[in-house]
């Protein structure tokens, strides 16, 4: 399967208030990805 280059992949995360959720999130957000984001809490987001 050829996937698009991840800036132009939208990437939704469930369970991205902490851990490995919080940590896939980000590192999509880094490489230029259209994030959603969702979990039950908030967290800070301090990158
Ligand atoms: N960290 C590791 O190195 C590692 C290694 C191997 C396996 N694992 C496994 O991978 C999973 C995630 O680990 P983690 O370290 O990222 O855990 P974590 O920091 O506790 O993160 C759990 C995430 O899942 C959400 N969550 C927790 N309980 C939930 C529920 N009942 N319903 C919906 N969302 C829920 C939390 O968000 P909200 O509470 O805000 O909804 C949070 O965003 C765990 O099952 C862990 O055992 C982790």
């Amino acid at each position: 399967m050829q996937l698009k280059p991840i800036a132009q992949q939208v990437v939704a995360v469930v369970g991205a208030s902490s851990g490995i959720g919080r940590e896939t999130a980000l590192q999509f957000a880094n490489r230029g990805a259209s994030v959603v984001v969702s979990a039950r809490s908030q967290s800070g987001w301090s990158h």
